[in-house]
């Protein structure tokens, strides 16, 4: 097996190394592993091939859509799969390629995390493989939120209607539910990171930036500038609220699709400098346009969608400067059910409704 060579990740068995650097220093991470049987060798012309086929690209990897076979007795189809390929060349540097590593491993990390706790709501992790190049294997859902959000229907209605929307809304507030149970932040929640099946359910997906809650970042901000909770460009620090916050900015976008208000028209599209979005963050700029954006779509009721007043309260209490104000995710799963019991799949989310409220009635109890 090729161990990562990272400092603070190992796959699970074999590195001594790595353990003598932990009894160096009485400050180092917890050491991180994965079991042996997600780990896959290939060649470096399957994976040449697979890079060629890809269908993204983004600055630090490409992704492709494949087929994993079992390599038994005959040739079986087990999974369609994305594969996420980092981007190396022959001429990368030593340190780039340990960042490579890094980074796929760190995202196999957290996804197995999340399997092994039987997380419904966030993309299933298949196998992964470092060597000859960090790639990743994940289920293969069809499309994502930022597809879906302005894309129109034959007849120019937006493909997700009010209901749909709300559903992929709450599947990724159950998705924030159960990282929190697993003590994980995501870092960057956005309709792109939103991946939604043809049946239009959602699974939260691309944890590159994910870590352990509490974990502080270097001097890089890590995340997507527009997304990004104030607090957390100030101090670098992963916290579920600062998940919620993008979630809200996420829910905005939804709610202000049509129109494009935020997305486009707004700031993240116009403002080209970094260091502007960076101080707008900052200086609350950012939640201000935010917040008066979210008011206009709650009353110009343009886009086709129409949330329910509770619905708008929510998202603003997520866009709060005060990470204390914003709800938990639990708190967002109740709101929607309540929203969504209007509805015709009205069974599943009035379960949802007795699920949360004799949770709180327990707690209560138990106070
Ligand atoms: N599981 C998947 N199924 C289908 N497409 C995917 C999947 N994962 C990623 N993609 C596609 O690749 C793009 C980039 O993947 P992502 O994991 O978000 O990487 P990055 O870290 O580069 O943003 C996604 O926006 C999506 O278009
Ligand atoms: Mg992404």
């Amino acid at each position: 097996m090729q161990s990562s060579k990272q400092p603070n990740n190992t796959p699970s068995s074999d590195d001594k190394e790595t353990k003598e650097d932990q009894n160096s220093t009485k400050t180092a991470p917890p050491k991180r592993s994965l079991p042996s049987s997600l780990l896959i060798t290939m060649s470096l012309d399957n994976i040449n091939e697979l890079s060629n086929h890809r269908i993204a690209r983004g600055s630090t990897a490409v992704v492709a859509k494949t087929t994993l076979h079992r390599t038994d007795v005959e040739k079986k189809v087990v999974a369609t799969v994305a594969a996420k390929i980092a981007i190396l060349r022959d001429s990368s540097s030593a340190a780039a390629r340990q960042q490579a590593e890094d980074r796929i491993f760190n995202e196999a990390y957290f996804l197995n995390e999340c399997k092994k706790r039987n997380a419904k709501y966030v993309v299933k992790i298949v196998k992964y493989c470092i060597d000859p190049r960090p790639c990743l294997f994940v289920e293969w859902i069809d499309s994502t939120l930022l597809n879906l959000m302005f894309a129109k229907d034959y007849k120019g209605q937006p493909v997700l209607d009010t209901e749909k929307a709300l559903v992929i809304m709450m599947d990724i507030s159950h998705a924030l539910h159960e990282l929190k149970e697993s003590g994980i932040v995501h870092g960057d929640i956005k309709p792109e990171n939103i991946f939604v099946r043809n049946d239009f359910r959602a699974k939260l997906g691309d944890f590159d930036t994910a870590q352990t809650a509490g974990f502080r970042n270097g001097h890089n901000i890590v995340g997507t500038l527009g997304y990004i909770a104030p607090e957390l460009v100030e101090n670098g620090i992963m916290t579920y609220e600062a998940d919620m916050f993008s979630y809200g900015i996420t829910f905005l976008e939804v709610a202000a699709a049509k129109d494009k208000l935020w997305y486009d028209r707004n700031i993240l599209k116009n403002i080209e400098d970094d260091n502007v979005l960076i101080e707008m963050t900052r200086n609350g700029q950012l939640r201000t346009n935010a917040s008066d954006a979210l008011r206009r779509v709650q009353s110009s009721y343009s886009n086709g969608r129409y949330f329910s007043d509770n619905t708008y309260d929510m998202i603003k209490k997520c866009i709060s400067n005060k990470p204390k104000e914003r709800p938990a995710p639990e708190k967002v799963v109740l709101t929607l059910s309540r929203s969504l019991v209007f509805f015709k799949t009205s069974n599943e989310h009035q379960k949802n409704i007795d699920f949360i409220e004799s949770m709180e009635a327990f707690s209560k109890l138990t106070m």
